[in-house]
């Protein structure tokens, strides 16, 4: 009998570090690296894109024309949509509060819950999200939440953007980071939070380095 698929799941606020980590994390195990803000960033950009009215059926219809896919092994990994990989146009401040918007509703939720839950039932991965422990793999091996202050997470989430090219302006996204976590936080379905069962690393004071040696050392071989 084949083993079942080895799900580590890794969630925390915004500008944490998650990305660094889950891909680091992937590419050293050898197993695929599950993006999920990417999806819900997709959902929010394409929904703002067609400037669809928000009623339920818009939206189910919407999502009956839609299909994720995971492509690629390790830090490689990447999701597709409808066989398109997704662009940088996704990756800005702008487009995580519409995908934390999108985030609050049932019907995404279910949606993206089941796309995700599918591809971890055939394929060993590295999940990264908010709610990964706590609502779409709470049976996952090992599990992580990564968390730092607000102020940690601005400077990081500021210096990624500019990697991409987009200059940022400090306070802005602290605020943009203060107000999204807010809504991940306090929403009623699959709020950010550590799953009872989670191990609780604050990374304010450590390096991504230190960070992934603390995982690696939990997980056994
Ligand atoms: O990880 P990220 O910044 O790319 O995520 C963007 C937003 O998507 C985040 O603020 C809330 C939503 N999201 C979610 O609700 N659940 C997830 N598992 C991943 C992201």
């Amino acid at each position: 009998m084949n083993n079942p698929p080895l799900i580590i799941t890794i969630d925390g606020p915004a500008g944490v570090g998650k990305t660094t980590i889950a891909r680091q994390l992937a590419g050293n195990l050898g197993i695929a690296y599950l993006d999920t803000g990417s999806m819900f960033r997709a959902v929010g950009w394409m929904l703002a894109q067609g400037n669809l009215v928000h009623d339920q059926d818009t939206i189910m219809k919407f999502l009956a024309d839609i299909r994720f896919d995971l492509e690629g092994r390790g830090w490689d990994s990447f999701i597709t949509l409808n066989k398109q990989k997704l662009g940088l146009e996704i990756r800005t401040e702008e487009v995580g509060m519409w995908a934390s918007n999108v985030g609050k509703l049932e019907i995404v939720r279910n949606f993206l819950k089941k796309a995700q839950q599918i591809i971890g039932a055939s394929t060993s991965l590295v999940a990264e999200g908010r709610d990964m422990g706590s609502v779409v793999f709470p049976d996952a091996r090992y599990k992580f939440f990564l968390d730092a202050s607000p102020g940690v997470r601005a400077a990081r989430r500021q210096s990624q953007l500019a990697g991409m090219g987009n200059q940022t302006d400090y306070g802005t996204i602290l605020d943009q980071i203060i107000k999204r976590d807010e809504q991940d936080r306090n929403r009623p379905i699959a709020p950010l939070k550590p799953a009872p069962d989670a191990i609780i690393i604050d990374t304010s004071f450590i390096s991504p380095d230190a960070v992934f040696n603390e995982i690696r050392k939990y997980l056994i071989d």
